[in-house]
Order: structure tokens, then C-alpha cells, then sequence
């Protein structure tokens, strides 16, 4: 019975994200990704073909013809079913990744399942499960294993987000025992870990943690895209939104978490504020191995459902080849080898934390 009102408290807090995120101005104020830091230089003789240029890499263990991921968003309602199932068979169509949102939903409430289902459109796409760490804590690997299995996810995203849950009205205010459960989950669970923030970055310091505890693949989810401390301020109780509007901006842009834990051996998943190809490019000469996107792929589709989605993508897809045959790349490993300046706020970053 607790378990059931709890459920569908978190069903009325994923509708308001839903909501929130499509319609309400949620990104980051001041602090921007400082991916526009990262100059590619021009090629002026690249000799390749645009058509040459190959986008496809590996992620997880899986081909993808793009190095994209939808980045984790929902489940849970019917509304958030709708919107999987869109995305994935978008992502099978496109051969690139599709993350589900947090499981947590179907882990109350067993019921709520089918809104993560999202095989029978997606057969082949590399699919990306997710829990947070706090809620892994709490629970048994066979649980968990669970959780991945009914979905059929090849690999299992753990959240961290520990600035919006103190901003969050009756969020999680204990964040002892993540790493613990990181590292469990690692040693026992079928599937790889990927360890991703939802929109503050993480540190090297947390990097090196993290590498401890056997995991080799992060999302840093950094800052400068959308905020989750700003939507969870725009959910609080009006006496209450103090301190979320103090920490809005709060957090590591995403291009200074990508330098930092790139070098350290991580395959990185570039994900905050990535909107467009040269966001994208940058990312990738900074060494990630793919960008995610959350928001954007959101709000196209609540504007023009799966075509606009298509067109974000198609956009995005056009200008990272424009930008690789630019730089001479021919292929994605190409890009994470050629020369870049760094300039701004992100050289005081790796200045003063490589
Ligand atoms: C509507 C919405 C719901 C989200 N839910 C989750 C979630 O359940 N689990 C998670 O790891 N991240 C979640 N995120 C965070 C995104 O995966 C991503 O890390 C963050 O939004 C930054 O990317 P963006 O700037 O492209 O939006 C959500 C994002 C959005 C927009």
C-alpha cells in the first residue's frame, strides 16, 4: 500500500519533469557548457569526400552508426510510454543509443513496466537502463538484475544527483553508501555500469573513485544545459525556492569534465548542453566517445513529435560531418587526435584542476 502511494507520487513528480522540461525555462543561467572554449582548427585541404566521413563507433560493446545517445528521460506513466517508444524506434532506425529513465517507477510498483518496454521497437539499439545510486543502495543486485533483464538493456545507468535532490521537495537527503553500491553493481551485475550525473558534471577526484571501483564508462551530464536544481526550484513551494534559485547554476560545465576524465582512461559520455554538431565535434576532440541528449530531443518531440525529433537529429548528424571533414577526420577516432585551442573560462578549469 506505502509502496503503491509512493509510486504514484513519483508518477506525478515525472509528469511535472515532463512538463516542466518541454515548456518552462530550465537550463542553466550563467554558466554555459564552455564547449564554445574548444576551437577546432580548419583544414583547409582535408582531402576526403563529406561522403567519406564515417560516424560510426563503439559504445558499451555495441556498434552505433552515430556517436549519439538519446540521453536518459522517462517512464513510468502512459505518456512517458508514448514518448519511449518514439525514441527508441528512432534510435533503431538511426543506429545510435537510447537510455531509459530512472526504473525506479517499475521498481515500486512492478505494474509500471511496460512504460520502459521498449524491445519489441528496438531489437538491436543499445540500450541503456537506469537507477539511481542512492535507490540502488537500498536494494539487492538480483533486484536490479531484475530491473535490466525486464527491459532487456545492454548496459545500466547509475545516477548520481545530489544537488537536486536537496533542492527537491522530500528528496533524498542521505548520499552515504553510492560508491558502495557502484562497486557492487560493477562485481555483480550482468551487464556494464555507466556511471552518469543528471546536469552537474563530475569532478576527477570522483573520476578516480570511480575507476577504484571498476567502472570504465561515465556520463558527466555536466552543467550548462538543463538545470535539475532550476526544475526542481520551479517545483517547490514558493517560501522554499531560496535556495534552489541560489544553486541553479551549480555544478562542472560539461566541456571541463570531459578533459578531465578522458586522459584518466574513462570512455565518456559527453551529455549537458549538447545541442548541435560543432557541439558535438568539440566534445569529441576532447576525447568522449559519444554526446547524449535529453532536453532538446524533449522538446522536439513535444513540438513535432518522432519527424522534429528526425530533424533535431539530421541536423545535428549534418554538421558534426561538415565539422569532421573540416578538421580532415575521416573517422571518429580521427577527431579525438587532432589539434584544438583551448581557450576562455574552460583553460582556467584544466589550468587549475588537470
Ligand atoms: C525530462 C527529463 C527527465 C530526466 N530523467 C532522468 C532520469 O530519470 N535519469 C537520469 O539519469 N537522467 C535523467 N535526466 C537527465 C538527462 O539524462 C541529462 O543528464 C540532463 O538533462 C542534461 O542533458 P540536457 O542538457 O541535454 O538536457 C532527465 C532529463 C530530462 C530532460
Amino acid at each position: 500500500m506505502v509502496k503503491r502511494g509512493r509510486s504514484r507520487s513519483i508518477s506525478t513528480r515525472k509528469k511535472q519533469h515532463l512538463d516542466l522540461c518541454a515548456t518552462a525555462d530550465v537550463g542553466f543561467r550563467g554558466v554555459t557548457t564552455l564547449l564554445e572554449d574548444v576551437h577546432l582548427v580548419h583544414d583547409a585541404l582535408p582531402e576526403l569526400a563529406l561522403d567519406e566521413v564515417d560516424l560510426g563507433t563503439s559504445l558499451c560493446g555495441k556498434t552505433l552508426r552515430a556517436p549519439i545517445v538519446i540521453a536518459s528521460m522517462t517512464g513510468g506513466t502512459s505518456a512517458a510510454a508514448r514518448i519511449n517508444l518514439d525514441l527508441a524506434a528512432i534510435a533503431e532506425a538511426r543506429g545510435i543509443a537510447f537510455g531509459l529513465g530512472s526504473q525506479r517507477a517499475m521498481h515500486e510498483d512492478p505494474a509500471a513496466a511496460w512504460t520502459y518496454e521498449v524491445r519489441k521497437v528496438a531489437p538491436t539499439a543499445l540500450l541503456l537502463g537506469n537507477i539511481g545510486a542512492i535507490q540502488a543502495s537500498r536494494m539487492r543486485t538480483a533486484e536490479v538484475q531484475e530491473l535490466v533483464e525486464r527491459i532487456g538493456a545492454d548496459a545500466l545507468c547509475v545516477h548520481l544527483n545530489p544537488a537536486m535532490e536537496i533542492v527537491q521537495p522530500g528528496g533524498d537527503r542521505d548520499f552515504r553508501g553510492a560508491l558502495g553500491a557502484i562497486a557492487r553493481l560493477h562485481a555483480e551485475l550482468g551487464v556494464p555500469v555507466v556511471v552518469k550525473e543528471t546536469g552537474c558534471g563530475i569532478s576527477a577526484s570522483v573520476g578516480r573513485r570511480l575507476l577504484e571501483a571498476g567502472i570504465r564508462t561515465v556520463d558527466v551530464s555536466g552543467a550548462g544545459g538543463t538545470s535539475w536544481v532550476g526544475v526542481e526550484t520551479l517545483r517547490a513551494r514558493a517560501g522554499d525556492r531560496a535556495m534552489g534559485a541560489e544553486l541553479w547554476d551549480w555544478g562542472i560545465p560539461t566541456a571541463a569534465s570531459v578533459a578531465l576524465l578522458a586522459p584518466l582512461g574513462f570512455q565518456v559520455i559527453a551529455t549537458g548542453g549538447v545541442r548541435t554538431g560543432l557541439d558535438v565535434a568539440r566534445a569529441l576532440a576532447l576525447g568522449a566517445a559519444a554526446c547524449g541528449v535529453a532536453r532538446a530531443v524533449l522538446q522536439a518531440h513535444s513540438k513535432g513529435g518522432g519527424r522534429e525529433v528526425d530533424r533535431l537529429i539530421d541536423g545535428i548528424l549534418g554538421s558534426l560531418k561538415a565539422a569532421m571533414a573540416l578538421t580532415g577526420s575521416r573517422k571518429v577516432a580521427d577527431l579525438h587526435m587532432i589539434p584544438r585551442v583551448i581557450g576562455g573560462r574552460l583553460r582556467d578549469w584544466l589550468d587549475q584542476l588537470a
